[in-house]
């Protein structure tokens, strides 16, 4: 069936089985790679995405319940990659391998829409579900501090 949604600011229609992971239709059949597949079972964060402002795990988000709403990728986040979050995450090299970064960024950016200037605990309970295998989180903490700064 044709699935009509927003998907970083453009109406698109997607010809998709309804039960089909939202995370398939962004990668496989909207082409747009950079979010993630790690755990398939909305516990590590690597899929997450905004859909209406907040974060959802997008591998266990059938298409269907993103009719008509407004879907946000980190390729949608701004057009250059500069997001102020993007920004402090390259200036203080928070990335290893690299993988669960797409996911970690997309829950730092709705937190500091819903709190703009987070205390350690604030960051910590936000990005609690977000897995890093390569232990990043001290880096992640500082950047999300840094984008603040910058955003204030
Ligand atoms: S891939 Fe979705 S939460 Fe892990
Ligand atoms: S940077 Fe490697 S899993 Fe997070």
């Amino acid at each position: 069936m044709a699935i009509e949604l927003t998907l970083n600011g453009e109406a698109i229609s997607l010809e998709a089985d309804p039960d089909m992971p939202l995370l398939w239709a962004i990668r496989d059949l909207a082409g747009l790679t950079g979010t993630k597949y790690g755990c398939g079972k909305a516990l590590c964060g690597a899929c997450n995405v905004h859909m209406d402002g907040q974060v959802v795990r997008s591998c266990v988000l059938p298409v269907s319940a993103a009719a008509g709403r407004q879907v946000t990728t980190i390729e949608g986040l701004t057009e250059d990659g500069d997001h102020p979050v993007q920004v402090a995450w390259r200036k203080l090299n928070v990335a290893q391998c690299g993988y669960c970064q797409s996911g970690q960024i997309m829950s730092a950016v709705a937190l500091l829409e819903r709190v703009p200037q987070p205390s350690d605990a604030d960051i910590d309970a936000a990005m609690s579900g977000n897995i890093c295998r390569c232990g990043t989180y001290t880096r992640i903490r500082k950047a999300i501090h840094e984008a603040a700064e910058d955003l204030s």
